[in-house]
């Protein structure tokens, strides 16, 4: 952890896997966000929390990217961009949160992919190479998420990558402006995996 802690008063974390690598965000990755996060609203809003007007905004993101080191440095949550390794293009993010440390250890997994990058092994490939820094480096039990009944995508993608359905929460998270309820998931640090790369 002392090493972890030390990497993440830098830069934050970074993980490599099977043709993406994912990083903590930067301001200079502003347009390209801007620019996927666009192209992909209407793909994107009936999955997430409602975006803030101000959402695509400069001074949103450097708030944003505020929040997100001052996460890493309580280690509280670890956000992640993907990035395609062959040209660097930004295909997505991740955010580990709510890390509960204690008799608890796990954290909240959310994602998504830009449009123009669904379907194409993106997000596999990010999470498989993800797990390792869950269990093994951050040294948590338990990774968790949750998802709209509806979400067929997001549901496959986490049976595919391991993780047990567990339960149904009612009106478990506002996504879309709405209390709606969730399927919940979770994988345990010694659940079979794929392997990362
Ligand atoms: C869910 C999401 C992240 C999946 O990312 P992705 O990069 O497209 O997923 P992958 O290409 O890695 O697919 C992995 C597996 O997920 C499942 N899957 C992905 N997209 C799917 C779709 N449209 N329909 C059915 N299954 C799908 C498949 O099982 C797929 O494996 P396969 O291609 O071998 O059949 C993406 O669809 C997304 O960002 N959706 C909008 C935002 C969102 O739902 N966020 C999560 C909220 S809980």
């Amino acid at each position: 952890m002392a090493f972890l802690r030390s990497v993440a008063a830098d830069a934050g974390p970074a993980v490599h896997g099977n043709g993406v690598h994912l990083r903590t965000p930067q301001m200079a990755d502003f347009p390209a966000w801007v620019e996927l996060r666009e192209a992909s609203r209407d793909f994107l809003v009936p999955w997430e929390p409602t975006w803030p007007a101000d959402d695509l905004t400069r001074p949103a993101f450097r708030r944003r990217l505020r929040r997100y080191l001052q996460d890493i440095r309580e280690d509280t949550a670890y956000p992640f961009f993907i990035f395609r390794s062959s040209d660097h293009a930004l295909l997505g993010g991740i955010t580990l949160s709510n890390v509960r440390r204690g008799v608890t250890q796990s954290c909240a997994l959310g994602y998504w992919v830009g449009k123009p990058f669904a379907r194409q092994g993106v997000m596999f490939a990010a999470l498989r190479a993800l797990l390792p820094f869950v269990f093994e480096q951050l040294r948590l039990h338990r990774l968790e998420a949750a998802c709209l009944p509806s979400n067929t995508a997001s549901i496959r993608l986490l049976e595919k990558v391991g993780f047990t359905r567990e339960g149904y929460a009612r009106r478990y998270l506002r996504i879309n402006g709405m209390w709606q309820d969730h399927v919940l998931y979770a994988m345990l640090h010694d659940d079979p995996r794929p392997p990362a790369r």
